[in-house]
């Protein structure tokens, strides 16, 4: 250990306490590997602030010795974003943010809440439940993913076509700067157009910008009665139609999402279950409908409406029922990350290309990895497809810059939820114009002039 590492390990002791400073390799394992295992480095100590003013100081610390800061909430990111560098130019200490879980009172009459950034979705959930709230934004990892982890992706998931991404619940923000010093505007007002708007700056930033600490929430009314329908159908393009038709026709939409027959064996294979239908079908289509009222009559005509498109469906609107069927979809991403280490690409196209990105990708996929198994799956509505590849070594980037180029020649984008982390660095200019990348480092140099805040994410270093 150098000296300079000796009196930064010190520093932080100071700042959170000894207990909260993981040197041990067996302790700081978890939060050295991602959720894929394809990404993996080693960080001087794993650090546990518990308020927003020892996160300060951990920042101050690290700042004094030039060593880098990995802000990790969950660790359940897809793009590499949460964990040390494998190749760092300098030493890396991972921010926890575990321990900031404050969960304040439900404002009942703005609906909105504050809470730590560590605090998961799942918490937030419970929490905001019996003040008769949802929260806008839902996904797969809600037990393990925090919610400042989800505003430093702007994490989208099953509910945007009806509440939108993440950054689209985010009234108010507190969050450490690179200097040390804490931005906080925690306002419970709606409307505030005193300059820029830092909580959607900070959403999506991926830990380069700042430490976020706390968050002010918007919340939705809570819609108990639920139900759910697995259709199959024809193929994408009849999944693109009805589901677009859907958003207008059956109000209480709350999700539609697509997989494939590949995908549903998989699951099944994996996780056990029954197949929903006696023959394989092109095409599944999840739809979730939500109200205060029963909403399965209502979400059961829209289907008898879709006609023959409609090959085979399923409804169910008792719990196990719907989860059954929500695993077929959910269980994609455990089923695939089982069979080994993931190429896990999230893509959107405009919707009138998502079909012909569909079978443009299988084949491209299959050019670039012969004996690849290739997994498509996602969020219809927002044209977004999540590509798993299982076959190709981690470090053979091969088939990642397959799918990236199909889908920029496509006129989509290679992020459409999980963002670019360093697994897409080597892309953003390509995505980006050259006068919105320079915008975007700029406002990086001005925040955190040192490089000190996740550095080689979004940008290589
Ligand atoms: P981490 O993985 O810890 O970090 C992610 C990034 O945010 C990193 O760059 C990190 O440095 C930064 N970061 C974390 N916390 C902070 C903070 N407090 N301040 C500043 N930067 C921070 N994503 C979707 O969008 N939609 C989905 O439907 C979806 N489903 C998923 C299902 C499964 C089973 C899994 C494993 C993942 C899924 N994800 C999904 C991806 C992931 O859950 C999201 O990206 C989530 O927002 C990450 O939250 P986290 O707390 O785990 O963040
Ligand atoms: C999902 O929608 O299931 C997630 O974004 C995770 C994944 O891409 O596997
Ligand atoms: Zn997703």
């Amino acid at each position: 250990m150098t000296p300079d590492s000796a009196t930064l390990l010190d520093s932080l002791r100071s700042a959170v306490g000894s207990d909260h400073v993981l040197t041990d390799a067996d302790l700081r394992a978890s939060y050295e590997t991602d959720w894929s295992r394809r990404w993996h480095g080693e960080a001087l100590a794993v650090v546990r602030p518990a308020s927003a003013d020892e996160v300060a100081a951990v920042v101050r610390a690290c700042a004094a010795t030039g060593v880098a800061i990995i802000p990790q909430g969950g660790n359940t990111g897809l793009v590499g974003g949460s964990v040390p560098r494998t190749h760092a130019t300098r030493p890396q200490v991972v921010v926890s943010t575990l321990r900031l879980r404050e969960l304040e009172p439900v404002d009942l009459l703005a609906g909105e809440v504050t809470v730590g950034a560590g605090a998961t979705l799942g918490m937030l959930q419970a929490h905001v439940r019996p003040a008769g709230f949802g929260f806008g934004v839902d996904l797969g990892a809600r037990d393990s993913a925090t919610v400042g982890g989800m505003v430093a992706t702007n994490a989208g998931g099953i509910h945007v076509l009806r509440y939108g991404p993440m950054r689209m619940q985010l009234v108010g923000i507190e969050a450490v700067l690179a200097d040390g010093s804490i931005v906080r505007r925690l306002p419970g007002m709606l409307k505030d157009n005193t300059g820029y708007h830092l909580p959607s700056l900070l959403a999506g930033s991926e830990g380069t910008l700042a430490i976020i600490t706390r968050v002010r929430l918007r919340l939705v009314p809570l819609l108990p009665r639920r139900a759910v329908a697995l259709l199959a159908l024809d193929g994408t393009a009849a999944a693109v139609t009805l589901a677009g038709a859907l958003r207008s026709s059956l109000p209480s939409l709350a999700a539609a999402e697509l997989f494939f027959d590949e995908g549903l064996a998989l699951v099944l294979r994996r996780g056990g279950g029954e197949r929903p239908f006696r023959e394989e079908h092109p095409a599944y289509l999840l739809l979730e409908v939500e109200s205060r009222v029963d909403p399965t009559d209502e979400l059961a005509a829209a289907i008898d409406a879709a006609g023959e498109v409609v090959r085979d469906a399923v409804l169910a609107s008792d719990g196990p029922g719907r989860e059954r069927l929500w695993h077929l979809r959910e269980g994609h991403t455990e089923a695939i990350n089982a069979e080994g280490v993931p190429h896990k690409l999230d893509v959107a196209l405009p919707l009138g290309r998502l079909a012909g990105f569909v079978d443009r990708v299988r084949a491209a996929v299959k050019e670039a990895a012969p004996s690849a198994a290739c997994y498509l799956y996602g969020h219809v509505c927002d044209g977004n497809l999540h590509i798993g590849v299982i076959g190709p070594p981690a470090e053979d980037e091969g088939v990642d810059a397959a799918i990236l180029r199909l889908t920029i020649e496509m006129g989509g984008t290679i992020s459409a939820e999980h963002g670019i982390g360093v697994a897409k660095v080597d892309w953003l200019e390509a995505d980006r114009s050259g006068a919105d990348v320079a915008a975007m480092r700029a406002i990086k140099r001005a925040l955190d002039p040192a490089g000190l805040l996740n550095p080689g994410v979004i940008f290589r270093e």
